[in-house]
């Protein structure tokens, strides 16, 4: 999440929008409890399960889990990033955008980007222009020999760059920009002080966001050179691992039905002129969790058409993985023999492709197929691997129909009976089933019982580090005093460890913290709704301050225990190496001793360790 917004300035737009106010505009809510109920706008539904918090400003749905604060919401709803929903919310309220001296950090920031997009839109123009000139004729025949029409050409906004050093840069000086800037823009190139257009002789791809913003470029040789394509390095506003090539257009289609991934510049132009304005292109990287989440906020349904190529098709296992993390439904269309989709759609034509489209496998025939790539069935103890490793996959489908017909081909291809291939999927889940039932009754205890009842000490000390951070959101007071009260001692969960990081900073930044602000800074979907499940459910205790001493008296506990289980493993180390006798082995030993001292006191005496 970029922020260029002082975050004084973010907290005061989500006071000011009260969540149930902001949502009620979007959904219908009634209320239920403490709370309001709708039909969740994120997942389809027929009862309500979305539910509104008004005391802790912060959502949730029960169907689909989903949830955040007022900023997620309208990130979610209106499709915009963080920056821009809460410019979105400010606007709501009719306040101004930050503008005092104080802020001018950001400011700077925020207008430098601009002026690197201002100049990168002013060179797609002109490299647009080029195509069309005397000098671009060379380039518009190899674009018209690879299929592309005008109007395809202009809806990207192809362009050519000139086969020239400077003209470019000098094009761009006389419309007034600094050479410096250019530089930043990576238009040029600085080779030992002499600073030339990067770009030269190659086709131009503009490379615009989802927001219609040219972040940079991609430029393509037009004959066997290499390297095929330059792309504009790295800057400000150029971020391969979040940029997808035609996403600007394929959302302009509404609805939005599915949006299919593709490897190339030219398989996105080409599926486009075919009528598949869906397609987009990560920019020569492999698939980010950023780009996933990017597609996820316009649609769930994906479709991989990377190329049917080994490297297409290893690609398209990780891909498979990033985007189902991202909590997308995800098909596969395959090409025959090595085809990329403009191959595939240059010689076989639109039908063919749709009937691509419509045999696309699901997640699991693909890995079923992959799997079966992998192994070479001629060889029987590969064939139990084979098959053991496809029930593993089979598992996960639930439907019994689907399931068989499944097990039906794994019985031709195999030829182990299907009887045999049930027993075997029957197994597996059985044991873990068992496995499961384990961590549940280690889950349970964690939330039913009381922090008294030692029984499950990694459990406790977690439960009691939740406690805390639900503690603190009773107040600026609450939060100091048990922030005091930890002093040296630290949270064990890595997740714990950052909101109370953050609610350090909130408090150091004169914020009284809460579960909405806190979620402002966390930007991992996994991440957020575990938070969001912190601090959904409700403690008990009698005393406050009790509880409060009782749960940091768990973590300096648990804390001791760790540093006696690191004590005994370095004595056992130098133990195994021979080194009993050396003065650190006494050290440890006489360390070990003390800890131990200190956690049965912990445990039997009253305050003594605190
Ligand atoms: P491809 O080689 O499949 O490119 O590389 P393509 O777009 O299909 O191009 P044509 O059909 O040969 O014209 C896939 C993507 O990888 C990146 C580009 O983003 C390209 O679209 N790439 C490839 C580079 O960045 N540099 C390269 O040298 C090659
Ligand atoms: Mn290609």
């Amino acid at each position: 999440m970029s922020r260029f917004l002082p975050e004084e300035f973010i907290e005061e737009v989500r006071g000011i929008n009260e969540i149930s106010d902001v949502i009620s505009e979007y959904i219908h809510l009634e209320p239920k409890g403490k709370n309001l109920f709708g039909l969740c706008p994120f997942h389809s539904e027929k009862t309500p399960s979305f539910s509104v918090d008004p005391t802790r400003q912060i959502y949730h749905c029960f169907g689909c889990g989903q949830g955040g604060n007022v900023f997620t919401f309208i990130m979610g709803l209106e499709k915009l990033d963080f920056v821009d929903a809460v410019k979105f919310l400010a606007d709501r309220k009719g306040i101004d955008l930050p503008s005092s001296p104080r802020w001018a950090g950001n400011e700077d920031f925020v207008e430098r980007s601009q002026l690197l997009m201002d100049i990168n839109r002013e060179a797609a123009l002109f490299y647009h222009d080029r195509l069309f000139s005397p000098e671009g004729e060379g380039a518009l025949n190899y674009l018209r020999s690879r299929g592309l029409s005008k109007a395809t050409i202009k809806a990207f906004g192809l362009g050519y760059a000139p086969d020239a050093w400077e003209v470019t840069k000098n094009f761009l000086t006389e419309k007034g920009f600094k050479e410096q800037d250019l530089a930043d823009a990576g238009l040029t190139v600085d080779r030992n002080g002499r600073v030339y257009d990067r770009f030269r002789n190659r086709i131009i791809y503009p490379i615009i966001d989802h927001r219609d913003r040219v972040l940079g470029f991609g430029g393509r040789v037009m004959d066997d050179a290499i390297p095929k394509y330059m792309n504009s390095p790295e800057s400000q506003v150029f971020k391969k691992n979040s940029i997808l090539f035609g996403l600007n257009l394929a959302i302009k289609q509404r609805p939005i039905h599915s949006l299919i991934i593709v490897e190339g510049y030219m398989d996105v132009i080409a599926l486009y002129q075919s009528g598949f304005y869906n397609a987009v292109a990560s920019l020569g990287t492999a698939l980010t969790a950023n780009h996933a989440k990017l597609m996820r906020r316009y649609t769930p349904d994906i479709f991989i058409a990377y190329d049917g190529d080994t490297a297409g098709q290893a690609a398209t296992v990780r891909s498979l993985d990033v985007l189902r993390g991202a909590g997308c439904n995800v098909k596969v269309i395959r090409f025959p023999n090595g085809m990329d989709p403009d191959d595939a759609l240059r010689s076989q034509g639109t039908e063919y492709f749709s009937k691509l489209i419509q045999k696309a496998a699901p997640l699991i025939e693909f890995k079923l197929e992959h799997l079966l790539s992998e192994y070479d069935l001629d060889d029987q103890e590969q064939k139990v691997d084979y098959a053991t490793k496809a029930a593993n996959i089979l598992l996960k489908v639930e439907n019994p129909l689907e399931r068989d017909v499944y097990i039906q081909r794994l019985n031709k291809i195999t030829g182990f009976k299907p009887e045999l291939l049930y027993r075997l999927i029957t197994q597996i889940e059985n044991r873990t089933k068992q496995q499961g039932l384990k961590r549940k009754i280690i889950g349970n205890n964690r939330h039913t019982m009381g922090i008294k009842h030692p029984s499950s000490k990694v459990s406790l000390s977690i439960k009691a580090e939740e406690d805390l951070l639900r503690l603190m959101m009773m107040g600026k007071k609450y939060a100091t005093d048990i922030l005091a009260m930890l002093e040296d001692l630290e949270f064990e969960d890595s997740t714990h460890v950052k909101v109370i990081t953050i609610i350090r900073d909130l408090l150091a930044g004169g914020i009284e913290p809460n579960p909405a602000s806190i979620l402002n800074y966390i930007e991992d979907d996994q991440e957020r709704s575990k938070v969001l499940d912190i601090f959904r459910l409700e403690i008990e205790y009698d005393n406050v301050d009790r509880y409060i001493l009782d749960c940091i008296k768990e973590l300096r506990r648990s804390q001791l225990e760790r540093q006696g289980r690191d004590l005994k493993e370095q004595i056992l180390r130098l133990n195994n190496a021979g080194s009993s006798d050396s003065d650190e082995y006494m050290e440890l030993v006489e360390k070990l001793r003390a800890t131990t001292l200190k956690t049965k006191l912990g445990r039997f005496g009253k305050e003594e360790v605190m």
